[in-house]
């Protein structure tokens, strides 16, 4: 896929993310003119200081929820890629409010302005979340059943579903993508999620507990989310319109056992329990193919090449102070009324 963004303009909602800051910065480099809208809720406006003196990109502060904010971003933007939320089940069960409003509410509500706005495409960025539970002997599949277990996957749903009864009329093309649990370095980095977390965990020496270490789950790299969200945007409109793509790769699943594995291979450390019972019960494998047939998607990352990158990064004093401190995790929402 051609991926010239050259005469474009992308606007990025959640641009200064874990996966919003390396989207931005990829787009620049592909030749497009960049609005972030994103109102730093975790203070994280570090994400994009290296990038705001570059020629192309404008930056907002602002509330997706504010239906004036949102137009004064879009107004003139030929592509949408929606990244902004409470991202993770922890933060959405600590504010439920402010994911509710923003999540489903404001997801919503920008889907009903984006032909008035004169979009050409719209990304939604959804999760294999959605799967929840799912039988790991089969691959869930775009069109098999969702089982979500968790509030931040069922807002997930909602917007997919209201944006899919309404994409065969709307002007603008729109596309779902359900994306695997994120990994690898970004200017915002987040150890709240396995791979990292696993990984600098061990690196440090700390003693890591793993809840639940037979269940499997897919894994994408934060580069390779951001390919895929732009090949989505610049594939023809027939083939995406209206259309869920799952966004990750066949061979890059694993358990918790063998993420743990795969970090033991860098550290020396083996202090791991493991104890059943988690209250996050998750357990799938993802069917890719329909990424990879349709719109010749392939990852050039896989998980064993970052751990080692990781953790040495983590030795070598890189990473201070990460547990609990919000620059690093979903912990805590500095601002967000
Ligand atoms: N990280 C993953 O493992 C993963 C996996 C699957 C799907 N996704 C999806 O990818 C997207 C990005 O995830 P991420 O990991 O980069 O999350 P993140 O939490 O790092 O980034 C979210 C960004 O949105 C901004 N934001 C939140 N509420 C806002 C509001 N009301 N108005 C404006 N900005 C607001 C935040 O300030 C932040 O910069 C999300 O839609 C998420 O569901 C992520």
């Amino acid at each position: 896929m051609n991926l010239d963004f050259n005469g474009r303009t992308v606007l990025v909602v959640g641009g200064a993310g874990y996966v919003g800051s390396v989207l931005t910065s990829r787009l620049l480099d592909a030749g497009a003119r960049v609005r972030v809208l994103d109102q730093l809720i975790y203070d994280n406006g570090f994400s994009l200081q290296h990038l705001l003196d570059r020629e192309r990109i404008t930056f907002l502060r602002g509330d997706l929820r504010d239906p004036e904010v949102f137009a004064r971003a879009a107004s003139g933007a030929d592509d949408v890629a929606l990244l902004a939320s409470l991202v993770g089940d922890p933060v959405c069960k600590k504010y439920p409010e402010l994911a509710r409003q923003v999540n489903a509410d404001g997801a919503r509500r920008i889907i009903d302005d984006l032909d008035a706005l004169g979009v050409q495409r719209f990304v939604f960025t959804s999760t294999c979340s959605n799967y929840g539970i799912h039988d790991p002997a089969s691959f869930a599949r775009e069109d098999s059943e969702l089982n979500p277990q968790s509030r931040y996957a069922q807002t997930k749903i909602e917007v997919e579903q209201y944006l899919l009864e309404r994409a065969t009329r709307m002007q603008t093309s729109s596309t779902v993508l359900r994306i695997a649990t994120a990994y690898g370095l970004s200017p915002r980095m987040r150890f709240d999620l396995t791979v990292s977390q696993f990984a600098w965990e061990l690196a440090s020496g700390a003693e890591l507990l793993v809840y639940d270490a037979e269940t499997w789950r897919p894994y994408c790299h934060v580069r390779d989310i951001a390919k895929a969200i732009m090949t989505a945007l610049m594939a023809p409109p027939e083939m995406v319109r209206a259309e869920v793509f799952n966004v990750g790769d066949n061979t890059q699943q694993f358990t918790k056992r063998m993420i743990v594995e795969e970090v033991q291979k860098h550290v020396t450390s083996t202090k791991v329990t493991y104890r059943d019972g988690d209250t996050d019960p998750r357990n799938y494998r993802v069917s890719f193919d329909k990424i990879s047939d349709r719109l010749g998607f392939q990852m050039d990352h896989r998980v064993p090449d970052y751990i080692g990158a990781l953790t040495a990064a983590v030795q070598a004093g890189v990473f201070p102070d990460v547990r609990g401190n919000p620059r690093y995790g979903n912990y805590e929402v500095r601002h967000l009324g």
